[in-house]
């Protein structure tokens, strides 16, 4: 099948590659001069394992394609995704600027039927909008479909690939019909297509993410719970997981979710509540939740340290939000070199990914370490924001004899306390006992 995806963001590129992977023949369209230069060149943009030679493949065989002309890259396509941006507005709703400016060009240069889907996270009755958008110039039949995508950071394309299912909201027979043909592939193994009316497709993605945002936060919340009542969440977090209706995953305590999706679409979900006029009582109780458990481990901080940072210097590993990833959207690894600089103390960094992005906001506010032992150098205690495996099984000699002192602050959970007291370290995570 022919189709065309505009926008080579994350989701774009990705969405667009592993369609080509199926033997469709794709063509990626975005303003971006630059961007589309240097895909077509074979300079994949972004950094998401597996990705790379995927893109290289479709590329050489020919059925990857990049330009900046919508009405070139449209000519022969079924199927049109939309996966543009819907930043965050000042007041937290999604800004629909950009796919409503697209949408009013299709209008213009549409000359077949078309299915034009919505890709990107959109608030319920963007579909709508999307279809009036369309409509005001079309002088052709079209359709317009909600098929939100799941896909997590670090494992985008497995998540492409192998979906746990695929939602496709659309109340027409035609597009529905064309939709199951180009993910008949992906299904193969049993999961389902849900098939299902656009608000309630659009809704999904919301409620999935959210649902996935309240699980974290419940855990962080149980996780300080068990500190002031002296339990283990990581038997608690054992203990509720093995009951299939909670599940075991999702379930770990740490510094708080960041990303590009939570954050953002938690807040989205409030305000299309407040539009209504209904309060969403759990989920601003879970972005405040969040917003504090970032900077978690700063009481911590201060209280070993006599609450005076001053002259300290700390050893941060870990920047993205999460592993895998070069993503430092709402990470909490940021939040504490804030804290940590006002309150008078120096930061060295290292992230095996992540280190141009910190560069390009916070600049010479820290200092940028090239290796994980050099970061420690000097250092009166290491904090650990991001679970990356390279993080999991250190040198511990190698820290010991580097750090100032034998301190340890890990958001993430990564090591055994008990371990961590044989070695002699001062060791202090997130919901469990200190070693007897
Ligand atoms: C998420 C959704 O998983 C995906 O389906 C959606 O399409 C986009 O948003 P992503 O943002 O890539 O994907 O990250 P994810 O792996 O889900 O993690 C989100 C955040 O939750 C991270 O900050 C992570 O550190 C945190 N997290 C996750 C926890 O703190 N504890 C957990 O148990 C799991």
């Amino acid at each position: 099948m022919k189709i065309t995806v505009v926008g080579t963001g994350y989701v774009g590129l990705v969405s667009g590659t592993c369609f080509a992977e199926t033997g469709n023949n794709v063509t990626c369209v975005d303003i971006d001069v630059n961007k589309v230069k240097k895909l077509s060149n074979g300079e994949v943009t972004i950094y998401e394992p597996g990705l790379e030679k995927l893109f290289e493949r479709n590329l050489k065989e020919g059925r990857l394609h990049f330009t900046t002309d919508l009405e070139e890259g449209i000519a022969d396509a079924k199927v049109i995704f939309l996966a543009l941006p819907t930043p965050p507005g000042e007041d937290g709703s999604a800004d629909l600027s950009y796919i409503l400016g697209v949408a009013d060009k299709l209008g213009k240069i549409l000359k077949d039927y078309k299915v034009i889907v919505d890709k990107s996270t959109v608030p319920v009755g963007t579909a709508e909008k999307v279809t009036a958008a369309i409509a005001k110039h079309a002088k052709v039949e079209f359709d317009v479909v909600s098929n939100p995508e799941f896909l997590r950071e670090g494992v985008a394309v497995e998540d492409f690939m192998k979906p746990d299912r695929v939602v496709i909201g659309t109340s027409s027979e035609r597009a529905r019909k064309i939709m199951g043909d180009l993910y008949a592939p992906y299904v193969r193994q049993g999961n389902p297509v849900i098939y299902m009316d656009e608000k309630s497709a659009e809704l999904t993605k919301y409620a999935a993410n959210s649902f996935l945002a309240t699980k974290i936060s419940f855990m962080n919340e149980i996780a300080i719970l068990c500190e002031k009542l002296g339990a283990d969440v990581d038997m608690v977090r054992r203990g509720i997981g093995s009951d299939d209706r909670i599940g075991k995953r999702f379930l770990f305590p740490g510094i708080g979710y960041g990303g590009s999706c939570f954050p953002k679409d938690v807040q989205a979900l409030v305000k299309s509540s407040e539009e209504v006029a209904y309060d969403f009582r759990i989920l601003n109780a879970v972005m405040d939740v969040n917003e504090k458990q970032k900077l978690f481990l700063m009481p911590k901080i201060f209280n070993y340290f006599n609450n005076d940072l001053k002259g300290k210097h700390f050893a941060l590993w870990g920047l993205a939000f999460k592993p895998n990833t070069d993503d430092i959207r709402e990470a909490p690894a940021l939040y504490l070199i804030d804290e940590l600089t006002k309150a008078g103390a120096t930061v060295s960094v290292f992230d095996p990914e992540a280190m141009n992005n910190v560069k390009g906001v916070v600049g010479d506010k820290v200092t940028y370490a090239e290796h994980q032992y050099e970061c420690l150098d000097n250092a009166d205690a290491l904090i650990i924001a991001t679970e990356w495996s390279v993080f999991r099984t250190p040198d511990f000699d190698q820290i010991s004899g580097t750090l100032k002192n034998k301190v340890i602050f890990d958001g993430r959970n990564l090591f055994e306390v008990s371990r961590m007291k044989e070695l002699g370290f001062h060791y202090e995570s997130v919901g469990r006992l200190a070693a007897k």
